[in-house]
């Protein structure tokens, strides 16, 4: 599955995200069977799933990779880091476990490949819709031959959001407050269930902002480049725009609406 203009992309870089893309849509398809099938859920923490579903996906993408770039590095949700010399592939092998676990059709693959801080091709597939976002710097974002860019909308009133939790929210309850006026202020605030399918979604102007806290860089770092890439913006939710500094902080919107947003989240401090 080509990108339609890669021109400006060397043949090598080409070759990675084809490859990356096979290696998404064979992920999805351990996915898409095993959604249909008993799953053994065992838990990571008080809210966090694991399915072997994450492990036999994390296994498959591993192994691919390490055939066809075996000097990588590679950053897994389940496995951890991998040394490597070259460039570092970062992944969350089932971005939604909680949804995919419960039988809600909402969660993707999210393969990132990185080359010193900078990510240079990222591709999330949502296997239940058959949708496959693939994004090259400096070359776009597209869904299947379309060219996405993010959404025209001016004003956080008429705006659609999503944003998304930690797992440990007793610890962290401060995102609750956001979420309220954010709700006070938008036309709907959603919670999908998968922080790199609210990133795709940002880029293809399906949502018009998105924010969460506490995130890693396998739920992000395919969706920052795709925000990016379809003319958006990335910055830390309150202020600043070091979105690599941890703990993880990430407003992602269509720019139009970035300030105000924020503006509105500021509000509610005392
Ligand atoms: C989670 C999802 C969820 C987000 C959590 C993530 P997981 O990832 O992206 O939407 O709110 O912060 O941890 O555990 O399903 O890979
Ligand atoms: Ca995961
Ligand atoms: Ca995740």
């Amino acid at each position: 599955m080509k990108p339609p203009n890669t021109n400006s992309l060397n043949t090598g870089m080409t070759q990675r995200l084809e490859f990356t893309v096979e290696v998404a849509l064979g992920a999805g398809r351990i996915l898409r069977d095993g959604y249909d099938q008993q799953k053994t859920i065992s838990l990571k923490g008080r809210r966090d799933l694991l399915t072997e579903f994450d492990l036999r996906s994390e296994e498959f993408i591993i192994q691919r990779i390490q055939e066809r770039y075996p000097t990588d590095g590679i950053l897994a949700e389940e496995g951890g880091e991998i040394g490597g010399e070259g460039g570092r592939w970062v992944i969350d092998p089932l971005d939604g476990t909680t949804n995919f676990a419960h039988g809600i059709p909402f969660f993707v693959v999210s393969i990132a490949y990185m080359e010193g801080t900078e990510t240079l091709l990222g591709v999330i597939l949502d296997p239940m819709r058959d949708e496959c976002f693939r994004a090259a710097r400096g070359n776009g974002v597209w869904l299947g031959h379309h060219h996405l860019h993010v959404s025209p909308t001016k004003s956080v009133e008429n705006s659609v959001l999503a944003t998304g939790f930690p797992h440990d929210i007793e610890h962290n309850p401060n995102n609750l407050t956001r979420y309220s006026l954010a709700s006070m202020q938008a036309r709907a605030v959603r919670r999908l269930g998968s922080a790199a399918l609210h990133l795709a979604y940002v880029a293809a102007g399906r949502l018009d902002g998105y924010w969460e806290m506490d995130l890693f860089p396998w739920d992000w770092a395919a969706g920052i480049l795709m925000v990016q890439e379809a003319g958006g913006r990335v910055s830390r939710v309150d202020n600043g725009d070091n979105i690599y500094q941890e703990p993880a902080s990430l407003l992602a919107s269509n720019n139009f609406i970035h300030q105000e947003l924020q503006q509105i989240f500021r509000s509610g401090k005392r």
